[in-house]
This record gives C-alpha cells, structure tokens and sequence, in this order.
C-alpha cells in the first residue's frame, strides 16, 4: 500500500516536471520565403496558377490531395517539423489558423528579397516579415510580454530566399541584369535580406536557418532556357547563385558579429544538390536532370497539372525515383533525403554551421 503512493507519488511529480519542463523548453518552427518551403499560403492570395499548386498531382503522393505545396508530398521544413516533434506548421493566411505556439509558416512561392520579384503575384519576404510582426504582437496579449519573449527567442527560424530575385529577371523579360553589375545586384538582393532578417531579429528571432541556393541554371526549367543550351545549365544562373552563397556566408558571420545573441546554421543546399543531380543512383534515385511533372525537352516547361496556361503534360509514374518534381521544385523523396542530412541522420558535412537546426532544437 505504501509502496504504491509512493510509486504513484513519483509519477505524479515526474509527470508534472514533465509538463513545465516541456512548456518551457518549447521550440516553434518559424517559416519564411519561397516555394521551397510555401505550405499554402499562395492558395489565399490573388494571384495566378504561376505562383500556385492547389492542382492535382500536386501533393499526390503523401496527403493525397493539392495542399499548396510544390511538390508531390512534404517539404524539408516538413520534415524538421515531424523530427522536432511538431505538428505540420500552418500557413499563416490559413482561415481559422491563430494557433502560433507550435510555430507559423510565412513562406510564399515565387517570393524574393526584392519586393519587385514577381511584384503583386507574391507575398514577399518584406510583407512575411510584417506578418511576424503582428504574430509576435499576438502572442504577447496570449501570453504576456515576459513569456512571449521566451517563445519567440526559443523558436528556430527557417529560410528558403533569394532564388526568385535570380529567376525573374531571366523568365520575366526584365532588364534588371543589364542596369546592374552581377556583384551589385547580388549586393542589392543582400542588402534587402539582411534588412528584412534585422527587423526579425529585433522582434524576437535569435536562432536562424538558412539553405543557400540551388545551381538555378541546371533546374529542368532553366536548362531549356534557350535552345541553344541543349539542355545543359545555364551557366550565368548558376554562377549568379554561387556569387550569392558566397557573400550570404560573409553576410550571416557579420550578423553574428554585430547582432547580441543572433545564431545561424548554415546548409549547403548547393552543393547537395549538384550531387543528387550528378549522382541520382547513390540517393537511391534513378532520374537526376528530367522533372516528373511537366512537358516539352526534360519535362521543363512548367504546365504541371495543366493549370499554367498549357493543359498538355506528362506525369511520371514513379516520383520518389525523380529529384525533380516539376520543372523547379523537388520530389517529396529529394526534400526528405535532404532533410534527413540536414538533421543529421545521414551524412550531416554539408551543415556548413556554426549550428545545426538540431542543435537549436535542443539548446535553450
Ligand atoms: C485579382 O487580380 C486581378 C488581376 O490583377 C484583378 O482583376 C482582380 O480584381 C483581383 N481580385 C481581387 C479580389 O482583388
Ligand atoms: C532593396 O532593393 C531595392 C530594390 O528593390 C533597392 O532600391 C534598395 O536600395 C534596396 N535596399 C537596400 C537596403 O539595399
Ligand atoms: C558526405 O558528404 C561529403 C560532402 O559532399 C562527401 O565528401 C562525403 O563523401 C560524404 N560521405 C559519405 C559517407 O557519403
């Protein structure tokens, strides 16, 4: 008899630990910038099936119905959500979402640094930051200042931007890239990032992941570019987001030199996708360079789902042996397989650091 009160006496104090150690030590998931991590705000805004994947086969893989997402199944922040214990993360702009404490999603696809890219089709990164802010102004009339402050350093934040600032000016006819230098445009693209990521900082953010960009010239949508390319990368693309990566690690260094308490990890997206592309067969992929979704030379032109202008087009059959989904975006296999890097599971050299997203995860 004894035995047992004092049995249920320890686990009724090991539970009640439990539970104000789990309340304090919770970490939200924070998501801001393009199609790479857009859950669907994109459904809710005006804009055209461009910047939209709301269609069938979008999503066919895992949740079996369109839920904004440009891809198959899940996305990498998906799966930093499931790894981290938390539920998928809403989109902001879903109707009846003001549950914030497990995170928010502000991602949009097509978004970038630059308020022109693709100007009134998006939300950009600017406008998703203003949505931060009144989520933050939230949460502290939920939870009082004190409290809201500790959720809000605690939470990781996550981002995919600037691919869309490089993109347009080479699928819009814009002369962007003829007014301004390479470096200076890279440097503009930058200096709005680090402006943008200041103001998060000041509302709250301490802990910040960034991917650094893909080889844009070798996606199936830029290799067909021109004919003349024969079906090769785009060469003045790629370099264009290698001149990027290498100023936004100088960027994130200086940040944390100025910034009190501001951390970042660092994933070196780049490089893990040129080896998927060049080396399907070791991810356990059979397709590297064609899109599963889409129509004309390696499926890059961007009619998945025949709802962007052209209703013809093919779907493979098996996506998870694809990298590309469609002619931009990755398969739910691809964004997994990275993920699982990302976290750690597998092969974790491409964190360039000083973090990792697990360990903000796990630091207080
Ligand atoms: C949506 O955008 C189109 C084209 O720009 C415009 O004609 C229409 O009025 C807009 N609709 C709303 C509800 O804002
Ligand atoms: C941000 O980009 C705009 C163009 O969109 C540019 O005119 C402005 O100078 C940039 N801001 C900073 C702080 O560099
Ligand atoms: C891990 O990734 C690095 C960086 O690309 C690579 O050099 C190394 O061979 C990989 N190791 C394994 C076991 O795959």
């Amino acid at each position: 008899m004894k035995f047992t009160v004092f049995f249920l006496l320890i686990f009724f104090f090991a539970s009640v630990s439990h539970t104000i150690h789990g309340s304090k030590n919770r970490v939200p998931l924070f998501i801001f910038g393009d199609s790479f991590l857009d859950a669907g705000n994109n459904n809710y805004i005006n804009t055209t099936a461009l910047d939209q994947a709301n269609f069938w086969p979008y999503g066919e893989t895992y949740f079996k119905f369109p839920t904004g997402r440009f891809s198959d199944g899940r996305l990498i922040s998906d799966f930093i959500a499931e790894y981290a214990n938390l539920a998928l993360v809403p989109p902001f702009l879903q109707p009846g979402n003001n549950q914030y404490s497990g995170g928010v999603n502000f991602a949009s696809g097509g978004a970038g640094a630059l308020v022109e890219t693709f100007e009134g089709s998006v939300i950009p990164l600017k406008t998703q930051a203003r949505n931060y802010k009144k989520v933050a102004g939230i949460l502290r009339q939920k939870l009082g200042s004190s409290e809201a402050k500790l959720l809000l350093s605690n939470g990781v934040y996550m981002f995919s931007i600037g691919s869309n600032d490089y993109l347009s000016p080479f699928l819009t006819d814009s002369d962007v890239l003829k007014s301004y230098s390479h470096s200076e445009y890279v440097a503009m693209v930058l200096r709005n990032m680090t402006s943008i990521i200041k103001g998060i900082y000041k509302r709250g953010a301490r802990k910040f992941v960034f991917m650094n960009l893909p080889p844009l010239g070798c996606v199936p949508g830029t290799r067909i570019i021109d004919v003349e390319q024969n079906g090769e990368c785009l060469q003045q693309l790629s370099d264009l987001s290698s001149l990027h990566n290498r100023v936004l690690h100088r960027v994130l260094l200086n940040l944390a030199k100025k910034l009190k308490g501001f951390k970042f990890a660092l994933y070196d997206f780049n490089t893990d996708l040129t080896q998927m592309m060049n080396h399907p067969f070791k991810y356990g992929l059979k397709e590297g360079k064609s899109a599963c979704c889409g129509s004309g030379r390696l499926r890059g032109e961007y009619s998945c789902g025949g709802k962007r202008g052209q209703k013809e087009f093919e779907l493979c059959k098996k996506p998870n042996e694809f990298l590309f989904w469609d002619s931009y975006h990755l398969t739910e296999s691809a964004y997994k397989n990275i993920a699982d890097r990302m976290w750690g599971f597998t092969n974790s050299s491409y964190n360039i650091g000083p973090y990792t997203v697990t360990d903000f995860f796990q630091l207080p």
